[in-house]
């Protein structure tokens, strides 16, 4: 199977964590005999992998990975002591937090550093206006957020907070009207996502924000997904905080960063010293977030041509899917995602035997989001697009990044076919 479109010549991405032929997914186990993978004259390759999962994460970029080197081999000083040390570390601290807040259109002093996007999200609960100081709290936000933000929303409902999750359209967006309606006077805190991790699906957050600008609530977005895939600024935007992670961008995991306006304040989750000015304590570590800074410096400058490329790779991916195959259906407004998020639904089939046979034949795929992987239960996504039991369980999530080239796409749609087909011969 080939595609028309001229792009770069392969890029192969190197075997991801887990050892070769380790299925995952919660499925029976299945017995596949995958066949020898020939595209364009191509040999096989046994000992690389495919790695269709950027949304779970990306490859630590080269550039990043040097920055890191050289600050750990520079650098001994903690950024909090007043020595020679402790300056010169600060002033890494400092610039990559400039260097981050500057492709926001942010203050350097509106970033906190964090340990993941999760923190950054959980973090972002607590933001309110500086001397609003009411216990009558109304949060809003979505159902189809990340379970870093939703479960300790249903936390926080369980203990007896007012919270309101509003649904989605069945093209898997947030109606900015039905965050409209679940306003309330005690409103003071909003979240959307920017973009969903399952689907891709592009969520109206510039609207969401406009509507309740008049309010005084604070607008916060997770941004995860959103950095490295659009262009990111919080005045177009219109938002007061927003969350990002650095490992999603070829950046290093464990850390992340909470942008938060001028005029917001937080409690600080974890207490003890007076680091990221008293928003959040522990020694911050200098050297991933140097490498942060890198990530998002290649991000911000590849994105317009990734988005580009991207797109014609994965319509491509898509038409020939559904020219090739019946009983299949894309998840998600075709015409507001990102372009590194398919998800696509086979008739017929459990989404994780079809992850666990790619895995098998070499392919890196998953059935959502990493964090839930070994979880049975169907995507609270998709079943808050109200998608039929069937089309949840047979959902696949293909994720593209920039190592994503024609080739690579070619290789994966010379096996879906014999997989799916095969596993709906076997139901
Ligand atoms: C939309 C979204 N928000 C938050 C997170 C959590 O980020 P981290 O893995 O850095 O904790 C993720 C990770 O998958 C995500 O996709």
């Amino acid at each position: 199977m080939t595609l028309s479109a001229e792009l770069p010549q392969a890029l192969w991405v190197p075997h991801p964590r887990r050892e070769a032929g380790a299925a995952q997914g919660t499925g029976p186990p299945l017995q596949l005999t995958v066949k020898p993978l020939s595209v364009d004259g191509l040999s096989t390759r046994t000992d690389k992998r495919i790695y269709f999962d950027w949304n779970a994460t990306t490859p630590c970029l080269a550039e990043v990975r040097q920055r890191i080197d050289e600050v750990l081999a520079d650098l001994g000083g903690n950024p909090s002591s007043s020595h020679a040390e402790g300056r010169a570390a600060r002033a890494v601290l400092d610039d990559a937090r400039a260097r981050i807040a500057g492709c926001l259109g942010a203050a350097a002093s509106e970033i906190v550093f964090t340990g993941s996007g999760t923190e950054a999200n959980q973090l972002a609960l607590s933001l309110r206006r500086q001397g609003s100081s009411s216990d009558d709290r109304h949060r809003i936000s979505s159902a189809i957020e990340h379970a870093s933000l939703i479960e300790p929303l249903r936390d926080r409902m369980a203990s007896g907070e007012q919270v309101s999750l509003t649904g989605c359209t069945a093209e898997g967006w947030v109606e900015p009207q039905e965050i409209a309606q679940a306003m309330r006077p005690e409103t003071d805190w909003i979240s959307v996502m920017l973009v969903n991790n399952e689907t891709g699906v592009i969520q109206p957050v510039t609207e969401i924000a406009a509507r309740a600008q008049a309010s005084g609530a604070v607008i916060h977005t997770d941004a995860v997904q959103a950095l490295g895939r659009l262009p990111l600024h919080v005045d177009t935007l219109g938002v007061d905080a927003l969350s990002l992670s650095a490992h999603k961008i070829g950046g290093p995991p464990g850390i992340g960063a909470l942008y938060m306006r001028h005029g917001l304040e937080l409690k600080p989750m974890l207490l003890g010293g007076r680091q990221e000015s008293g928003r959040r304590a522990g020694t911050e570590n200098v050297a991933a977030a140097a490498g942060f800074a890198v990530a998002v410096d290649i991000a911000a400058t590849r994105q317009p041509r990734e988005t580009q490329r991207l797109t014609v790779l994965r319509d491509a991916f898509e038409a020939e899917l559904m020219r090739v195959m019946e009983g299949i259906h894309i998840n998600g407004a075709i015409d507001r995602r990102v372009p590194h998020t398919s998800s696509v639904s086979f008739d017929g089939c459990y989404g994780a035997n079809i992850a666990a046979a790619l895995d098998q034949a070499g392919f890196a795929v998953s059935v959502g989001s990493a964090c839930h992987a070994d979880d049975p239960r169907p995507s609270h996504v998709l079943e808050a697009m109200c998608l039929t039991p069937g089309r949840c369980r047979g959902a696949v999530r293909f994720s593209f990044g920039h190592a994503t080239d024609r080739i690579a796409m070619e290789r994966l749609l010379n096996v879906v076919p014999d997989i799916v087909n095969r596993l709906r011969s076997i139901r």
